[in-house]
């Protein structure tokens, strides 16, 4: 597959399970925009059956190579990201590990139940990207108990892997130029911000300032029922150049820590 189709497969399967999204980008093509992709973003386990290595294979196979590594102290979180040489339009692809050794031993042995009901041949196939859950129907009290240690590992653990985000470049916008003016339009248009650690993360001094809007709610079937709770967000990225010109390319984990919060659980 190349890049472009990988990303069209992971768009149709992130709007139809968030509907939100596609209205935030019919805003910005409605307001006459071309609206191109910053980065696009996976969450996974740092099992080795499915951890980074593991999910950035069919984006290295598309010629992505990697680009840099950070650590998420608070979030316990380990992330890469990738690159397309050659081709600067191209979405950088960011994927996140969660440091599953660092929790207690209920979200390990959860998580351990949950990869080894699955079959080996699941992990090793080109399309498990695409595949969101691949374990059986989530319970929601297992959900609400992982919620209490990490909002990560109970998103990941009902939705599995797709794309968590998608990111607007506002680099490639024309009339809304800056992350203010996005963050003026969603908000005007009914969308909610996530505003924890403030609306803004990062600065103008970092090189990279991002937005984004809480995940919408979802219609989930668990093992007791239908419950609603946080889907995928959509993010708005501006970047600022380096010294020799250049955008800067990279990620900040120190302001972009509380973004990871825009799944986390909340009343509508
Ligand atoms: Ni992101």
């Amino acid at each position: 597959m190349t890049a472009n189709q990988i990303f069209d497969k992971l768009w149709i399967e992130y709007t139809k399970l968030n509907p939100s999204v596609q209205q935030v980008y019919n805003l910005f093509i409605n307001e006459g925009e071309v609206v191109e992709n910053d980065h696009i973003a996976f969450r996974t386990f740092d099992d080795e059956r499915i951890n980074i290595d593991v999910l950035s294979k069919l984006f290295i196979k598309a010629g992505y190579i990697e680009k840099g590594t950070y650590h998420f102290e608070a979030k316990k979180l380990f992330a890469k990201h990738f690159e397309l040489p050659g081709n600067k339009n191209a979405p950088r692809v960011f994927i996140s590990q969660l440091k599953t050794k660092e929790f207690s031993t209920y979200l390990q042995q959860t998580v351990t139940t949950a990869l080894e009901s699955v079959n080996q041949e699941v992990y090793n196939s080109d399309n498990l990207i695409f595949k969101g859950r691949v374990w059986e129907k989530p319970s929601i009290k297992t959900y609400n108990k992982l919620r209490e240690e990490s909002e990560y590992a109970a998103w990941l653990y009902v939705y599995g892997f797709m794309a968590n985000h998608f990111t607007v470049s506002i680099n490639s916008l024309k009339k809304y130029d800056s992350i203010q003016k996005v963050n003026e339009l969603l908000k005007s248009s009914g969308f909610r911000m996530n505003d924890s650690g403030g609306e803004i993360k990062g600065s103008p001094k970092e090189l990279l300032e991002q937005s984004s809007i809480k995940s919408e709610m979802i219609k989930i079937e668990f093992d007791e029922g239908i419950f609603e709770i946080p889907g995928c967000y959509y993010e708005f990225a501006r970047r600022y150049p380096e010294a020799n010109g250049e955008l800067y390319s990279g990620f900040i984990a120190k302001s972009a820590d509380k973004i990871f919060e825009s799944t986390d659980f909340y009343n509508k």
